[in-house]
């Protein structure tokens, strides 16, 4: 079932528009905000629908390097999101300070989620292909 990994890159896609398009807030806001939840709902989704015991357990894949690479990354993009979030707060409330350092700030941070992202989906299809193989 490979239609989690192409809804997966689909995201991506919109994701590199809305980074694209960041001065449009209309579309770059609401996007960022709906890529964030795909990324915090999708563990839940695939952690429903599929048999983590047999996985990770009877099969021993919790041991295995991919399967910690896959999670790390994902540890590694929920903490960019969270400080990406605080530096955007910080750009919509700029009455009281200058956010020339805030903007580099989620500029930056914004290429390392591009860069997080990429690998945790890269990662999680290979994760995939294990899985056909068996
Ligand atoms: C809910 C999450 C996010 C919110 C609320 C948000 C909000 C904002 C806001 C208000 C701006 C300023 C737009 C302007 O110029 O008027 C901005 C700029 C920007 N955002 Fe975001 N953003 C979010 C997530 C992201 C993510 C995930 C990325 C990258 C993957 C990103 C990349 C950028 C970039 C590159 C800029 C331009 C910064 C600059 O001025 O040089 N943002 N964002």
């Amino acid at each position: 079932m490979a239609g989690p990994f192409y809804f997966a890159v689909a995201t991506y896609i919109l994701m590199l528009a809305a980074f694209y398009w960041h001065r449009v807030r209309l579309f770059h806001i609401p996007v960022m905000a709906s890529v964030m939840l795909f990324d915090l709902l999708m563990p839940v989704y695939l952690v429903l629908t599929r048999d983590w015991q047999r996985r990770l357990l009877e099969e021993g894949d919790i041991l295995s390097f991919g399967v910690w690479m896959h999670f790390g990354l994902i540890i590694t993009l929920y903490v960019l999101y969270a400080i990406q979030v605080h530096t955007a707060f910080g750009m919509l409330r700029p009455q009281d300070r200058d956010t020339t350092a805030l903007r580099r700030d989620h500029r930056a941070q914004g290429m390392g989620i591009l860069l997080a992202r990429a690998l945790v989906i890269i990662t999680g299809a290979v994760l995939f292909e294990a899985e056909a193989d068996l």
